[in-house]
């Protein structure tokens, strides 16, 4: 039996319309329930709905065989798991954004406000920057609009919500997309298995 954390939401039921073309299909999964756990005994396979931002800590943890987290959940949580694939979906970008027009006052540490502070510290220290991290869980956006922040890091996926808050991207941190991790001592012991959805789900996998 395969132990896979899905991630609650559209892209976690993408994924899972992936392993069921996989061969991996389990019933009543995309039924509007609020079940947590599915198994089926025939396809050898048993899923969680888990919160995105929680995969990476079932699958450290080993509950989970396997896993999907976008890349940014994977920067951000640095959790020691192997990466097997790049799914190609769930498709987005880590940036800087701010309002229009803004400048920087380079004599000041920068107000950065993120769900990804990991990400942000990085980022910045690498051009040796100081910055003072301001974590948000949402909404980000808001923060520089109110004067709370000067910047924002955070996923642009469609752009529109900078848009249509007169904000632009400053910079690219780097290019996101869903992975399939695994915890490294599961994989060790069901490394057929695995290998075996790998190889499956490699079919599945969209073209660029
Ligand atoms: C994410 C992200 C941006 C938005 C970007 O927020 O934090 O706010 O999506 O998408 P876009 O470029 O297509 O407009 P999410 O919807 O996850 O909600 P949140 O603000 O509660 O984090």
């Amino acid at each position: 039996m395969l132990n896979v954390a899905l991630p609650k939401g559209r892209l976690g039921e993408k994924v899972y319309k992936m392993l069921e073309k996989a061969g991996y299909s389990c019933e009543d999964m995309l039924k509007d329930t609020r079940k947590l756990v599915f198994t089926d005994e025939k396809s050898g396979v048993s899923y969680f709905w888990v919160k995105p931002s929680d995969v990476t800590v079932y699958v450290e943890h080993g509950v989970a065989d396997i896993g999907v987290a976008g890349k940014d959940i994977l920067a951000e949580s640095q959790a020691d798991v192997y990466e097997l694939l790049d799914l190609k979906t769930g498709k987005c970008r880590m940036c800087v954004a701010s309002v229009n027009g803004f400048r920087e006052d380079t004599s000041r540490p920068l107000r950065v406000a993120t769900k990804f502070p990991r990400v942000a510290e990085k980022f910045y220290a690498s051009k040796n920057r100081d910055i003072e991290v301001i974590k948000l869980y949402g909404s980000i956006e808001l923060a520089p609009i109110l004067g709370l922040s000067d910047v924002i890091v955070d996923i642009v996926e469609t752009g529109t919500t900078l848009r249509e808050n007169n904000m632009c991207v400053l910079e690219e941190i780097f290019h996101i997309s869903a992975r399939l991790i695994a915890n490294k001592a599961r994989y060790k012991f069901k490394r057929n298995e695995v290998d075996a959805a790998v190889a499956r789900l490699k079919k599945e996998i969209p073209d660029d």
